[in-house]
């Protein structure tokens, strides 16, 4: 078959949106006319139609959703015959960034290092390309839980660079990654040039919204240049990430209790020495 006639699937994972505005950005940069369906993962039930795969999800605790590993495991043996793409959109886009957790070896985070993970559990599926974008995170629209995440991650993090406090809408993406990507598809997959003129389609992910409500004039994370390294080892943890915000949780969550059982218990105290003084 003509290389260019290839029918592919775009498959992503998105809870929030900024992973499903990346993958019509992607459908695009490919070129209509190429055959691509985009979908949500849970509208494809089989994968066997298509020439190639590409799998978009957010990011959560380093690694692509569980629903994309759920996906992956699923069509694994379908996958594992099919030329595969692999992105993600993230908040730190800064592939030279490492975690140093005391008690374990210190590892590489953030864009691509996400797929270490996925990449060695499903070795049978080898991606052609793979791009890690950064993303867009709009705090106001997160769900609660997320909400004490983000809030304790953020406290926890002793992170230089990236303005993150104070702001509604964070935003981390690097445009050209996404270009990048959907042209080594184009050639490597289609046999196609990449587009020169991408410029129209950064369409997508363009907005003028501010960063924070309260100062109009606040201006987003400029999210820098693809070959930007900033080479610093930021991220400090006093233990397992999960842990850590489990711990947190768990004391947050019982500080009140805790605090009436003692205010109980003192109450009780009193009473029981001015019953023994009578
Ligand atoms: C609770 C929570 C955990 C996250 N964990 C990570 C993470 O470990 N690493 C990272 O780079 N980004 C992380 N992110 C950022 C998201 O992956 C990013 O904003 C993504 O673009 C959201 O995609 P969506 O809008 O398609 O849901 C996290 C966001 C939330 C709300």
């Amino acid at each position: 078959m003509e290389n260019s006639k290839k029918k592919g699937l775009l498959v992503y994972d998105s809870i929030y949106g900024a992973t499903a505005e990346v993958a019509y950005w992607i459908k695009d940069l490919i070129g209509k006319e190429h055959y691509l369906e985009v979908k949500r993962q849970g509208q494809v039930t089989t994968v066997r139609p298509f020439d190639y795969i590409i799998i978009g999800s957010y990011t959560r605790r380093e690694k692509p959703s569980k629903a994309t590993y759920a996906f992956v495991q699923k069509h694994l043996e379908d996958l594992s015959q099919k030329q595969v793409c692999y992105f993600l959109t993230c908040g730190d886009s800064d592939e030279t960034q490492l975690l140093n957790i005391p008690g374990s070896p210190p590892h590489l985070i953030a864009g691509r290092n996400y797929f270490t993970d996925i990449l060695k559990k499903f070795s049978a599926v080898k991606p052609l390309v793979i791009g890690g974008f950064g993303g867009r995170q709009v705090y106001p629209a997160l769900h609660l839980m997320d909400r004490l995440t983000v809030d304790l991650v953020g406290k926890m993090a002793k992170e230089s660079g990236a303005p993150w406090q104070g702001r509604d809408i964070w935003e981390s993406l690097i445009p050209e990654r996404v270009e990048v990507f959907a042209g080594e598809i184009r050639e490597k997959i289609l046999e196609k040039p990449a587009k020169e003129d991408v410029m129209p389609y950064r369409c997508y992910w363009q907005s003028i919204l501010p960063a924070a409500l309260s100062d109009d004039g606040m201006l987003k994370q400029d999210p820098g240049k693809y070959t930007t390294r900033l080479s610093t080892p930021k991220v400090y943890l006093a233990g397992h990430i999960s842990e850590v915000i489990l711990k947190r949780w768990i004391l947050l969550s019982l500080n009140g209790p805790i605090r009436r059982v003692f205010s109980c218990l003192s109450r009780a105290e009193h009473f029981l020495t001015s019953i023994a003084m009578l």
